[in-house]
């Protein structure tokens, strides 16, 4: 009898113990890098804040803190990846904390050529933490990817992850992840096709589509229903420039897209690919 009673008991103790936000603190901001040849390298805070490279830049068009963007502690990506193998390797796939994954092009990220967009690895300091990310109770730490010129490459705000905590040099998109892919047989100028693009960019980030991908952020876009098998044709491309004048709520998570980021087109192609993917299930 006592111990039925004291079983709940014991259950929460453990959890308590194997709670992840239980686990120390400075484990959680070791930057993971997992090189091209699936190796882990671990660097704690503390030495990357002292790497030789280590500067402190004003970034513009930050989308984490728009122009309230603190003075940013950072690592050129190039100087941070330098002497870790990479070769081989066509994207750096970006986790963090909240299941956000972009998946960054590897060519572009290690580049320092001035004359395209810059990739920095900016470090919140934990003696000077950055300001909390709107509506939000955390910041973009520990990491963040921001970019310097980053129209230059046609780097659009999901290119930014934050609360990063894992780099992974890794094969294609389309080689890793089959299921996302468009029919062969459509030709290459395929709306679909382009709509696919634009879909790894923005959407990828945050949503999985016929089960592939690794963001847990948002539904799977394919399974079990796909988007435009409930949503009024006209609508879905409203849905996808302002969510909130669909449906909106406190907690709502999917960000609008501008005019800026997306054309009226690019929303168009992107919705010719959820289409396209309703019948490649
Ligand atoms: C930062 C993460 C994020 C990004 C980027 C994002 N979404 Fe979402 N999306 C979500 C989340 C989370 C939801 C669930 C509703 C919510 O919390 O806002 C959602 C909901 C949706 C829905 C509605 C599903 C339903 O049944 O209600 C559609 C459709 C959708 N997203 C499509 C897209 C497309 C297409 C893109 C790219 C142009 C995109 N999303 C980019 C996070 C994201």
């Amino acid at each position: 009898m006592v111990w039925t009673r004291l079983w709940p008991c014991f259950l929460l103790a453990v959890a308590l113990l194997v709670q992840p936000g239980s686990s120390s603190a400075a484990a959680e901001t070791t930057l993971t890098i997992v090189d091209a040849k699936g190796e882990a390298h671990d660097f704690p805070i503390d030495t990357l804040l002292a790497h030789p490279d280590a500067d402190t830049i004003m970034v513009t068009g930050d989308p984490a803190y728009g122009t309230d963007s603190p003075r940013y502690r950072v690592i050129p990506m190039s100087r941070l990846l330098a002497g870790i193998p990479v070769e081989g390797a066509d994207i750096l796939m970006a986790t963090a904390l909240d299941g956000f994954v972009a998946q960054l092009p590897a060519a572009r990220v290690l580049s320092s050529d001035p004359s395209g967009a810059i990739a920095y690895l900016a470090i919140e300091d934990p003696a000077k933490p950055w300001p909390n990310l709107k509506g939000k109770d955390v910041s973009a730490g520990p990491y963040y990817v921001v970019w310097i010129n980053p129209k230059l490459s046609g780097i659009g705000p999901e290119a930014w992850p934050f609360q990063t905590i894992r780099l992974e040099l890794k094969e294609s998109v389309a080689k890793r992840y089959p299921a996302i892919l468009v029919a062969d047989t459509l030709p290459a100028d395929a709306p679909a096709r382009r709509g696919l693009a634009l879909f790894i960019d923005n959407c990828f980030v945050c949503h999985r589509m016929n089960g592939g991908g690794e963001a847990t952020i948002g539904p799977d876009l394919n399974l079990p229903m796909n988007p435009t098998e409930y949503f009024q044709p006209a609508v879905l491309p409203r849905f996808l420039r302002d969510p909130s004048s669909v449906r909106h709520w406190a907690d709502q998570k999917m960000p609008g897209f501008a005019a800026d980021v997306l054309s009226d087109r690019d929303l168009q192609d992107i919705v010719s690919y959820l289409a396209h993917m309703a019948g490649r299930r």
